[in-house]
Protein backbone atom coordinates (compact mmCIF):
# COMPACT_ATOMS: atom_id res chain seq x y z
CA UNK A 1 0.00 0.00 0.00
CA UNK A 2 1.42 3.41 -0.57
CA UNK A 3 3.10 4.86 2.34
CA UNK A 4 1.99 8.42 2.09
CA UNK A 5 -1.19 9.81 3.80
CA UNK A 6 -3.10 9.90 0.65
CA UNK A 7 -5.91 6.95 -0.60
CA UNK A 8 -3.86 6.14 -4.54
CA UNK A 9 -5.68 5.05 -7.26
CA UNK A 10 -3.17 2.48 -7.20
CA UNK A 11 -4.34 1.38 -4.17
CA UNK A 12 -7.74 1.39 -5.80
CA UNK A 13 -6.54 -1.06 -8.51
CA UNK A 14 -5.27 -3.32 -5.76
CA UNK A 15 -8.31 -3.04 -3.69
CA UNK A 16 -10.52 -4.09 -6.99
CA UNK A 17 -8.65 -6.99 -7.96
CA UNK A 18 -8.28 -8.43 -4.34
CA UNK A 19 -10.67 -7.44 -1.89
CA UNK A 20 -12.57 -10.41 -1.71
CA UNK A 21 -9.41 -11.94 -0.62
CA UNK A 22 -7.73 -9.48 1.55
CA UNK A 23 -11.22 -8.66 3.35
CA UNK A 24 -12.24 -11.23 5.60
CA UNK A 25 -15.96 -12.66 5.67
CA UNK A 26 -16.98 -9.70 3.18
CA UNK A 27 -19.93 -11.45 2.28
CA UNK A 28 -21.30 -11.52 6.08
CA UNK A 29 -19.63 -8.52 6.78
CA UNK A 30 -22.06 -6.28 4.16
CA UNK A 31 -25.11 -8.95 5.11
CA UNK A 32 -24.12 -7.89 9.12
CA UNK A 33 -24.27 -3.88 7.80
CA UNK A 34 -27.58 -4.82 6.19
CA UNK A 35 -29.29 -6.18 8.63
CA UNK A 36 -28.52 -3.06 11.18
CA UNK A 37 -30.08 -0.85 8.87
CA UNK A 38 -33.91 -0.50 8.16
CA UNK A 39 -33.76 2.60 5.62
CA UNK A 40 -37.09 2.04 4.07
CA UNK A 41 -38.12 4.21 0.88
CA UNK A 42 -35.18 6.56 2.34
CA UNK A 43 -31.87 7.09 1.22
CA UNK A 44 -28.75 5.55 2.42
CA UNK A 45 -25.58 7.36 2.16
CA UNK A 46 -22.25 4.77 1.87
CA UNK A 47 -19.54 6.49 2.70
CA UNK A 48 -16.15 5.64 0.56
CA UNK A 49 -18.25 3.31 -1.59
CA UNK A 50 -15.10 1.90 -3.26
CA UNK A 51 -16.87 -0.22 -6.22
CA UNK A 52 -20.28 -0.87 -4.94
CA UNK A 53 -19.83 -3.82 -2.72
CA UNK A 54 -21.97 -2.85 -0.14
CA UNK A 55 -24.26 -0.51 -1.59
CA UNK A 56 -25.24 -3.66 -3.74
CA UNK A 57 -26.26 -5.84 -0.74
CA UNK A 58 -28.05 -2.46 0.65
CA UNK A 59 -30.20 -2.20 -2.96
CA UNK A 60 -30.59 -5.97 -2.47
CA UNK A 61 -31.62 -6.56 0.86
CA UNK A 62 -33.82 -3.19 1.07
CA UNK A 63 -35.57 -2.87 -2.23
CA UNK A 64 -37.56 0.14 -1.78
CA UNK A 65 -34.36 2.57 -0.59
CA UNK A 66 -32.21 4.37 -2.76
CA UNK A 67 -28.06 4.67 -1.84
CA UNK A 68 -26.07 7.29 -2.24
CA UNK A 69 -21.97 5.83 -3.02
CA UNK A 70 -19.35 8.75 -2.60
CA UNK A 71 -15.78 8.13 -3.01
CA UNK A 72 -12.92 10.22 -3.79
CA UNK A 73 -11.39 7.86 -6.33
CA UNK A 74 -12.82 8.21 -10.50
CA UNK A 75 -11.85 4.64 -10.94
CA UNK A 76 -13.89 3.45 -7.84
CA UNK A 77 -16.92 5.77 -8.46
CA UNK A 78 -16.56 4.42 -11.93
CA UNK A 79 -16.40 0.91 -11.44
CA UNK A 80 -19.68 1.18 -9.01
CA UNK A 81 -21.93 2.81 -11.20
CA UNK A 82 -20.86 0.43 -13.90
CA UNK A 83 -21.82 -2.18 -11.47
CA UNK A 84 -24.83 -1.44 -10.06
CA UNK A 85 -25.89 0.34 -13.35
CA UNK A 86 -28.85 -2.52 -13.79
CA UNK A 87 -30.45 -0.87 -10.48
CA UNK A 88 -31.08 2.69 -12.53
CA UNK A 89 -32.01 5.72 -10.14
CA UNK A 90 -31.84 3.88 -7.14
CA UNK A 91 -28.02 4.21 -7.10
CA UNK A 92 -25.93 7.54 -7.44
CA UNK A 93 -22.78 7.83 -7.22
CA UNK A 94 -21.00 11.18 -5.67
CA UNK A 95 -17.37 12.84 -5.59
CA UNK A 96 -16.78 13.74 -2.15
CA UNK A 97 -13.27 14.25 0.68
CA UNK A 98 -14.45 11.95 3.75
CA UNK A 99 -13.02 14.43 5.78
CA UNK A 100 -14.41 17.64 4.28
CA UNK A 101 -17.07 19.72 5.71
CA UNK A 102 -19.07 20.24 2.60
CA UNK A 103 -20.62 17.07 1.96
CA UNK A 104 -21.88 16.76 5.22
CA UNK A 105 -25.33 19.14 4.51
CA UNK A 106 -27.60 17.83 2.42
CA UNK A 107 -31.08 18.70 1.33
CA UNK A 108 -32.63 15.12 2.09
CA UNK A 109 -32.10 13.77 5.64
CA UNK A 110 -30.67 10.25 4.84
CA UNK A 111 -32.12 7.06 6.54
CA UNK A 112 -29.29 5.48 7.21
CA UNK A 113 -25.03 6.35 6.90
CA UNK A 114 -23.03 3.25 6.81
CA UNK A 115 -19.35 2.89 5.22
CA UNK A 116 -16.39 0.10 4.83
CA UNK A 117 -12.85 -0.04 5.47
CA UNK A 118 -12.80 3.97 5.25
CA UNK A 119 -13.28 5.23 8.52
CA UNK A 120 -9.74 4.44 9.72
CA UNK A 121 -8.60 6.84 7.13
CA UNK A 122 -9.27 9.71 9.65
CA UNK A 123 -8.01 10.95 12.70
CA UNK A 124 -9.59 10.22 16.13
CA UNK A 125 -10.40 13.83 16.41
CA UNK A 126 -11.92 13.58 12.37
CA UNK A 127 -13.86 10.51 13.40
CA UNK A 128 -15.17 12.18 16.52
CA UNK A 129 -16.66 15.42 14.17
CA UNK A 130 -17.56 12.88 11.69
CA UNK A 131 -20.01 10.88 14.39
CA UNK A 132 -21.17 14.62 15.89
CA UNK A 133 -21.95 15.41 11.94
CA UNK A 134 -24.09 12.49 10.67
CA UNK A 135 -25.98 12.44 13.77
CA UNK A 136 -27.46 15.92 13.20
CA UNK A 137 -27.52 14.73 9.68
CA UNK A 138 -29.48 11.56 9.85
CA UNK A 139 -33.12 11.24 9.71
CA UNK A 140 -34.89 10.58 13.41
CA UNK A 141 -35.07 6.86 13.45
CA UNK A 142 -32.03 6.34 11.03
CA UNK A 143 -28.95 4.19 11.81
CA UNK A 144 -25.16 4.53 11.47
CA UNK A 145 -23.26 1.50 10.79
CA UNK A 146 -19.24 1.46 10.34
CA UNK A 147 -17.36 -1.83 9.22
CA UNK A 148 -14.19 -0.80 9.38
CA UNK A 149 -10.64 -1.92 10.58
CA UNK A 150 -10.35 -1.29 14.55
CA UNK A 151 -6.97 -0.92 16.64
CA UNK A 152 -6.41 -3.48 18.93
CA UNK A 153 -5.85 -2.61 22.50
CA UNK A 154 -2.57 -3.86 23.59
CA UNK A 155 0.70 -5.77 21.96
CA UNK A 156 -1.16 -9.69 22.69
CA UNK A 157 -4.72 -8.48 20.87
CA UNK A 158 -2.64 -6.75 18.23
CA UNK A 159 -0.21 -9.94 17.60
CA UNK A 160 -3.67 -11.98 17.71
CA UNK A 161 -5.28 -9.75 15.18
CA UNK A 162 -2.46 -9.58 12.74
CA UNK A 163 -1.68 -13.25 12.33
CA UNK A 164 -5.33 -13.85 11.97
CA UNK A 165 -5.84 -11.48 9.21
CA UNK A 166 -2.70 -13.12 7.86
CA UNK A 167 -4.10 -16.70 8.29
CA UNK A 168 -7.46 -15.76 6.33
CA UNK A 169 -5.39 -14.41 3.53
CA UNK A 170 -3.33 -17.32 3.18
CA UNK A 171 -5.89 -19.58 3.23
CA UNK A 172 -7.56 -17.60 0.11
CA UNK A 173 -4.23 -18.85 -2.07
CA UNK A 174 -0.87 -18.57 -2.70
CA UNK A 175 -1.34 -15.21 -5.04
CA UNK A 176 -3.32 -13.53 -3.04
CA UNK A 177 -1.00 -13.77 0.13
CA UNK A 178 1.95 -12.70 -1.71
CA UNK A 179 0.26 -9.69 -2.83
CA UNK A 180 -1.08 -9.11 0.78
CA UNK A 181 2.43 -9.21 1.69
CA UNK A 182 4.13 -7.47 -1.42
CA UNK A 183 1.16 -4.35 -1.19
CA UNK A 184 2.31 -4.24 2.99
CA UNK A 185 -1.56 -4.47 2.62
CA UNK A 186 -2.28 -5.01 6.84
CA UNK A 187 -1.40 -1.86 9.05
CA UNK A 188 -1.34 -4.51 11.91
CA UNK A 189 2.20 -5.63 9.97
CA UNK A 190 3.00 -2.64 8.43
CA UNK A 191 1.74 0.73 10.23
CA UNK A 192 1.80 3.62 7.81
CA UNK A 193 0.47 7.10 8.05
CA UNK A 194 -2.65 6.43 5.65
CA UNK A 195 -4.19 3.51 8.54
CA UNK A 196 -5.26 5.48 11.58
CA UNK A 197 -7.66 3.10 13.01
CA UNK A 198 -9.00 3.38 16.19
CA UNK A 199 -9.97 1.14 19.39
CA UNK A 200 -13.70 0.08 19.10
CA UNK A 201 -14.25 0.86 23.00
CA UNK A 202 -12.62 4.93 21.80
CA UNK A 203 -15.18 4.85 18.98
CA UNK A 204 -18.23 3.42 20.39
CA UNK A 205 -17.95 5.95 23.14
CA UNK A 206 -17.85 8.93 20.46
CA UNK A 207 -20.73 7.59 18.39
CA UNK A 208 -22.45 7.72 21.95
CA UNK A 209 -21.37 11.20 22.72
CA UNK A 210 -22.24 12.12 19.13
CA UNK A 211 -25.98 11.10 20.72
CA UNK A 212 -26.81 7.90 19.44
CA UNK A 213 -28.51 5.31 21.64
CA UNK A 214 -28.40 1.80 21.21
CA UNK A 215 -24.38 1.94 20.48
CA UNK A 216 -22.98 -1.61 20.00
CA UNK A 217 -20.75 -4.00 18.23
CA UNK A 218 -22.23 -6.25 15.88
CA UNK A 219 -19.20 -8.74 14.80
CA UNK A 220 -15.61 -9.02 15.22
CA UNK A 221 -13.04 -10.97 13.43
CA UNK A 222 -9.30 -10.16 12.99
CA UNK A 223 -9.10 -6.31 13.78
CA UNK A 224 -12.03 -5.36 11.50
CA UNK A 225 -15.06 -4.69 13.58
CA UNK A 226 -18.89 -3.61 12.86
CA UNK A 227 -20.50 -1.23 15.08
CA UNK A 228 -23.05 1.87 15.16
CA UNK A 229 -25.68 3.38 17.25
CA UNK A 230 -29.39 4.65 16.27
CA UNK A 231 -30.34 8.40 16.35
CA UNK A 232 -33.32 8.63 18.66
CA UNK A 233 -36.50 9.33 16.91
C1 LIG B 1 -10.46 -0.08 1.31
S1 LIG B 1 -11.43 0.78 0.16
C2 LIG B 1 -13.06 0.31 0.68
C3 LIG B 1 -14.09 0.45 -0.42
C4 LIG B 1 -15.49 -0.06 -0.09
N1 LIG B 1 -16.11 0.66 0.98
C5 LIG B 1 -15.42 -1.53 0.24
O1 LIG B 1 -15.55 -1.93 1.40
O2 LIG B 1 -15.24 -2.29 -0.72
C6 LIG B 1 -11.30 2.45 0.73
C7 LIG B 1 -12.10 3.43 -0.09
O3 LIG B 1 -12.05 4.71 0.54
C8 LIG B 1 -11.85 5.71 -0.44
N2 LIG B 1 -11.21 6.83 0.23
C9 LIG B 1 -10.04 6.81 0.93
N3 LIG B 1 -9.80 8.02 1.46
C10 LIG B 1 -10.83 8.82 1.10
C11 LIG B 1 -11.18 10.17 1.34
N4 LIG B 1 -10.42 10.97 2.08
N5 LIG B 1 -12.32 10.67 0.83
C12 LIG B 1 -13.11 9.88 0.07
N6 LIG B 1 -12.85 8.58 -0.21
C13 LIG B 1 -11.73 8.06 0.31
C14 LIG B 1 -11.00 5.04 -1.50
O4 LIG B 1 -11.11 5.66 -2.76
C15 LIG B 1 -11.58 3.64 -1.50
O5 LIG B 1 -12.65 3.50 -2.40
Amino acid sequence: MSTTAVWSEEDSASFIRFAEHFVPDRAEQAAVVTAMVDPGRGTVLDLCCGAGGLSRRLLLDHPDCRVVGLDASDAMLAEASRQLASFGDRFRAERFDLGSPEWRRRGTAPAAVVSSLAVHHLTGDEKQALYRDMHELLAPGGSIVIADLVQPVGDRALELARRMWDEWVRAQGDEAHRAFHALEWSCFEYPDELDKPSPLRDQLQWLTEAGFGDVDAYWMKAGHAIFGGTKHA
